[in-house]
This record gives C-alpha cells, structure tokens and sequence, in this order.
C-alpha cells in the first residue's frame, strides 16, 4: 500500500472513531467550539505551523505552509475576501449567540492547551516531513472522500454547515466559514499530501509519517472532546 494510502487510513480511522462527528451538535457545544477553535486557530497557524516552515528544507513548500498560514491568521483573499479565517469564526459566534468580547476574552480549555503541548512536541523539533503532517491531516477531512454517508459526501465542515444551519436557522453567507474551508483545505492539505509523496520514500521516511498522522490525530480527538465535555456542561 503507498504512504498516503496508509495515511488516508489513518484519517478514516479518526473519522471512523472520534465522538464529535457522531454525536448531535447541540447549542453548548457550537459554541465552545466557537470560543475554542478561534484559539486554536490562531495559536496553530501563527506558532505551531510556522515551526515547521522554519524546518522545511525545500523552498516550495516552505512557502505553501506560510501562505497557507497567511490565509489562516491574516488575511485570505482567495477565499475569504480578505479576512482571515479566525475572524470569519468570531463573526459565525456572533450568530450563534456570542458576544463579541466573550469571544475575544476567552481562555483555552485545559484540553485545548493540552493538545498545543503536545501538539508542539509533534511540530516543533521534529523532521519537517512530519512536521507537515502534523499541519494538514485534520484540514484533510474538510476534503470530501473520508468517512461515510454524508460526513464522506460533504467532509467534515461540509456536516458542520448541515448542522449548525439547522440547530441556528442560519444559511448562505452566514455559514461562510464552513464553506470556505471546504476549498481553502483542499488546498492547504494537498500541500502535506503532495510533500508526503514527494518526499517519504527518499528520505525513508514513510512508517514515521504515518505514525505522525495517527498521533496528531490521537491529539485532534482529545482536543474535540474536551470542547464537547465543555459545551455538555455549560449552561446553554
Ligand atoms: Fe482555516
Ligand atoms: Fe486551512
């Protein structure tokens, strides 16, 4: 089986087993998931990723991994007309319920700053080949083609635009931060994909790339739980 097929199965594993996108949506947990991942994203794409463009040795992809982090933390203007995604987020909070400040005042879960760490630890000193991976395999699954039924139609922000249209009354642009990921994450994730392809078998690399994504998958899962025991016990 090639690498990335191996990789592929790792990220349907995840799929297949991580409670979030199984369980119902419900109002608590949108919204922690609001005041979390605007950290996350914030904190991954402005820290996290850059480490591993510091470590990558080959030109082009070191500067898809800043531009993809441009488009995350300052501005998109492929997809996002300018914005960047944190800010599209706080905008989606806004709509479900959330005050502008709470949404800027928020602090990470204990979870949340579980996964940086050891998220740092799978980012920061480690081969850039991994590296990468650690950057793309959850941006993978906004591709469609994981999982099944309508998780593997739409991809996982596909689901989460059913969802949080239906549970909010939003639709359209009010769910643009769903829908542009679809496309923004194709890209972004081809980028560890193509690298992967490119690079494992020259570098020998290919169990550790694989290990890479189940570990980093093992912390998104952590990291997804721990905003839905959140969301269960907030008053909402
Ligand atoms: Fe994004
Ligand atoms: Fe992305």
């Amino acid at each position: 089986m090639s690498v990335v097929s191996r990789m592929d199965q790792a990220v349907n594993a995840f799929v297949a087993r991580c409670a979030w996108f199984h369980q119902p949506m419900t109002r608590g947990r949108a919204r922690m998931f609001a005041l979390q991942h605007r950290l996350n994203t914030r904190q991954r794409n402005s820290v996290l990723k850059l480490k591993v463009a510091t470590n990558c040795s080959d030109w082009d992809t070191r500067m898809r991994i800043i531009q993809a982090c441009s488009e995350e933390v300052i501005a998109d203007h492929q997809h996002g007309g300018g914005r960047p995604h944190w800010k599209i987020l706080e905008d989606l909070g806004l709509r479900i319920g959330l005050k502008r400040r709470e949404l800027q005042d928020a602090q990470p879960l204990p979870s949340t700053e579980l996964a940086w760490a050891a998220w740092e630890g799978l980012m920061a000193n480690r081969h850039w080949l991994e590296g990468i991976v650690a950057n793309t395999c959850a941006e993978r699954i906004n591709a469609p083609g994981y999982g099944s039924g309508l998780f593997r139609k739409h991809g996982w922000f596909g689901i989460e635009r059913l969802r949080w249209g239906k549970l909010f009354g939003l639709a359209g642009d009010e769910l643009e931060f769903f829908e542009l990921h679809t496309e923004a994450d194709i890209e972004h994730s081809d980028t560890g994909w193509r690298a992967v392809e490119k690079f494992a078998r020259q570098l020998r690399m290919e169990d550790a790339v694989v290990k890479a994504c189940e570990r980093n998958l093992y912390v998104w899962e952590h990291y997804l739980d721990g905003i839905a025991a959140a969301g269960d016990a907030s008053r909402s």
